[in-house]
């Protein structure tokens, strides 16, 4: 495939005598634009995700050839080169298990840091030694942001990815001293100023390009030192906003390459991770500086102390009898179906339930398990239907429901979050579950969710506990069920 494409590319630079090329490029980022758009038009419904990575490849690949036709392009061995490079590691990182799609994801976002950084820093020296009248203050504006952003993204992700791999030397708990804040931005401050001085002085002899390098030094460390005060948990909204600061690099380099497409892309890229870590904070109830200054992990681990209470269990065959007497059930899955692999188990029992004539529907909560649409595509990849997935609109039927099956999930069905002003969750979304006639929750202990604080709903008078691995204990249910029961 790759030597198709650099072969029709070669022939079509080959091709290009005259300027007629220039304009067929320009002609060829607009469908490129419209695939963009409309690739992330269709990933934003389970339904049409496939079609919107399929439209986001192909906008991928018609950007490259059409940015490789042009006439300017003429060392065609440092294009081939770097993809052929890059196909091992990409595919490689295509392979990752789902649960590692959050840090691929980030360091997805590194390497994209690093390719704006790279290209501002190659660019600003290629203008210093040889075209320094093209250093004009609106240029170096856009390099210095490009580079900005770009390597502070690539550190920021480097970090996100190895606290969410759980690399050993990445603390995981949030890694915060007294004044980190005031350095951080301090930090900052430095490089932007370095920054206005290079806009209207990028030429000075020695001096200039000692600041560029500091500047880079310093966007490097910045990126680290902003995401280290984090915890793991909260990285999935840490990496979108590290998306939007990668697009935002994405849009300087445009500007600087005096590419429109890029322009394009990036804004694109930028606005979406934007949007995307705004919609995560705000069905979390936290805001944009509570994720990223907050230490949430921390301070919710303290909040976990509270009186003994005790809960009640219930064994493999009482979950099956009462599953199989329900008459509607509703499953709600959090990050512990993630960890224990069981969406291929709790698909399987969805089906046996409604071969009984059983009402069975899903509740996805928008920030259950730890990265968005987590669930959906656990659940999707276990072939279950899009109809039986509801999200928080499903509120009002689990007063009706007879059974709520909760599978590992703890904060997104935590009472708390509708009457304790207390608690850190007070004033999320969460899913009512606590309200069906019967409440079981599939967990392997007590231990608290994400948000570290216990949870009333496994104290309630209709919860009982099912502890166990999520996998293990719904393919016993599922093994009761086939092994025959009543039924209706
Ligand atoms: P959590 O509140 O994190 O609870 C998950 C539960 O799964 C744990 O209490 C754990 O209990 C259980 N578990 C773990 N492994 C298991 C296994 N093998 N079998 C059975 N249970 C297992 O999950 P949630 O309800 O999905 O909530 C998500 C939380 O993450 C929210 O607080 C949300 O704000 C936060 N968050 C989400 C996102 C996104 S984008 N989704 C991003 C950042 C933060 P045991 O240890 O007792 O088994």
């Amino acid at each position: 495939m790759i030597s198709l494409l650099v072969g029709a590319t070669l022939l079509l630079g080959a091709a290009a005598a005259g300027g007629w090329m220039s304009t067929f490029v320009d002609l060829a980022y607009i469908p490129a634009a419209g695939l963009f758009i409309l690739s992330l038009s269709w990933m934003s419904d389970p339904k049409t995700a496939r079609n919107g990575v399929f439209a986001g490849v192909a906008a991928m690949g018609l950007a490259i050839l059409a940015t490789w036709a042009r006439p300017d392009v003429t060392q065609h061995w440092w294009i081939i080169l770097p993809i052929l490079l890059a196909v091992g590691p990409g595919v490689w990182l295509s392979m990752v298990p789902l649960t590692a799609v959050p840090q691929r994801t980030a360091l997805s976002h590194a390497f994209g840091g690093l390719a704006a950084g790279l290209v501002g820093t190659a660019k600003y020296f290629h203008w210093y030694l040889y075209e320094p009248e093209m250093l004009t203050p609106f240029r170096m504006s856009a390099i210095i942001l490009e580079i900005i952003l770009g390597y502070l993204t690539l550190t920021g992700s480097l970090i996100a990815a190895g606290k969410l791999q759980e690399v050993k030397w990445i603390p995981q708990r949030p890694w915060i001293y007294k004044g980190q804040n005031t350095v951080n931005i301090a930090a900052f401050g430095l490089a932007l100023v370095c920054g206005v001085i290079l806009i209207f002085a990028p030429n000075m002899a020695v001096i200039s390009p000692i600041l560029f390098i500091l500047i880079i030094v310093l966007a490097l460390n910045f990126g680290w030192m902003l995401v280290m005060p984090i915890g793991g948990a909260d990285m999935p909204t840490v990496i979108s906003i590290l998306n939007s600061y990668a697009g935002l690099s994405a849009v300087a380099m445009g500007l600087v390459l005096d590419n429109n497409l890029l322009i394009t892309a990036g804004a694109l890229d930028g606005s979406s991770g934007l949007i995307l870590s705004i919609i995560m904070c705000r069905a979390m109830n936290r805001s944009f500086t509570n994720v990223l200054f907050g230490a949430f992990g921390q301070v919710q681990a303290q909040a976990a102390v509270g009186e003994k209470k005790t809960a009640k269990s219930a064994t493999h065959d009482d979950a099956a009898q009462l599953l199989e007497y329900a008459q509607s059930v509703i499953i709600v899955p959090g990050y512990g179906m993630a960890v224990a692999h069981a969406q291929h188990a709790v698909a399987e029992l969805a089906t046996l339930l409604r071969n009984r004539g059983i009402s069975v529907r899903f509740a996805i909560h928008p920030v259950a398990g730890r990265m968005p649409g987590h669930m959906n595509v656990l659940l999707t990849e276990a072939n279950v239907p899009y109809d039986l997935l509801y999200d928080l609109d499903i509120n009002p039927e689990f007063e009706h429901c007879d059974v709520g099956l909760v599978i590992g999930a703890n904060d997104v069905v935590n009472p708390a979050a509708r009457h304790d002003k207390t608690s850190p969750i007070y004033g999320m979304p969460i899913f009512d579950v606590d309200k069906c006639k019967t409440v079981l929750v599939c967990k392997r202990s007590m231990n608290t969710g994400f948000a570290g604080i216990e949870n009333e709903l496994f104290f309630l008078e209709n919860t009982l506990m099912l502890f166990g691995d999520a996998k293990q204990f719904i393919t016993e249910i599922n093994s009761r069920l086939k092994g025959g029961g009543s039924g209706h």
